[in-house]
């Protein structure tokens, strides 16, 4: 397969039904998106959860995708508002061919409505079919019931665990792993 070309890949705009996923500016960068951030209830299963943001350290995450071969997405409603609701990352692996899909909704009143396994296939599909990626993964907290089932959701297959990986909440939590495959059956 051909080299993507990610500069012209990372200035795309993936429309799903309802969404966009648009690549993320410092216009993104505001007080409510900070706030995400900081959010306990948001970051409960992230490693966000034990750090604290602002603007510096957003704009500072913002620059590390300066000539990368990674993906930093806003999520938007494709109606009237174009509300910013989350956040997308993949980070590209390229000498390997494969992608760490993430995501975030920070809007809490927007969950449970199928944005986020919506999102998610949306990234995941243009990881494969566009960028030609080989594998996309992902990772998540065994106790994060939302993000397990976006990843089985999406067809995503068993990549192994990592036991006992993190303390969480007072209790040790294993690390689960879960992948995709382009041409995958
Ligand atoms: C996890 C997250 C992405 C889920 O997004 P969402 O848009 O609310 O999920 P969806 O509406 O697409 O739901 C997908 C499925 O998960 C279920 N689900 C969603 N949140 C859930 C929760 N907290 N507990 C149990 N099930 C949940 C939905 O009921 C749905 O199940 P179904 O297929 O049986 O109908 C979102 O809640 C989020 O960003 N949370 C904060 C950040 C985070 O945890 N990110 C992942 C870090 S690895």
């Amino acid at each position: 397969m051909a080299e993507p070309d990610i500069e012209r890949l990372s200035q795309r705009h993936i429309l799903t039904s309802r969404l966009q996923l648009v690549p993320f500016t410092a216009n993104h960068i505001t007080d409510t998106y900070i706030g995400w951030l900081n959010d306990p209830s948001v970051t409960r299963f992230s490693k966000h959860r034990s750090r604290s943001h602002d603007r510096a350290s957003c704009e500072a995450f913002l620059k590390t995708f300066v000539g990368s071969d990674s993906f930093f997405w806003a999520l938007e409603l494709q109606d009237d508002s174009y509300r910013h609701f989350g956040n997308m990352v993949a980070y590209v692996d390229r000498p390997n061919s494969t992608a760490n899909l993430t995501i975030m909704l920070g809007e809490e009143d927007l969950w449970g409505h199928g944005y986020g396994l919506e999102a998610w296939n949306g990234g995941m599909t243009f990881l494969l079919d566009e960028v030609g990626l080989r594998k996309v993964w992902a990772g998540t907290m065994a106790t994060n019931a939302g993000m397990l089932k976006i990843m089985k959701n999406s067809g995503m297959i068993s990549d192994g665990v990592r036991r006992r990986e993190y303390m969480w909440e007072g209790k040790e939590v294993d690390l689960v792993y879960m992948a995709t495959f382009r041409g995958q059956a």
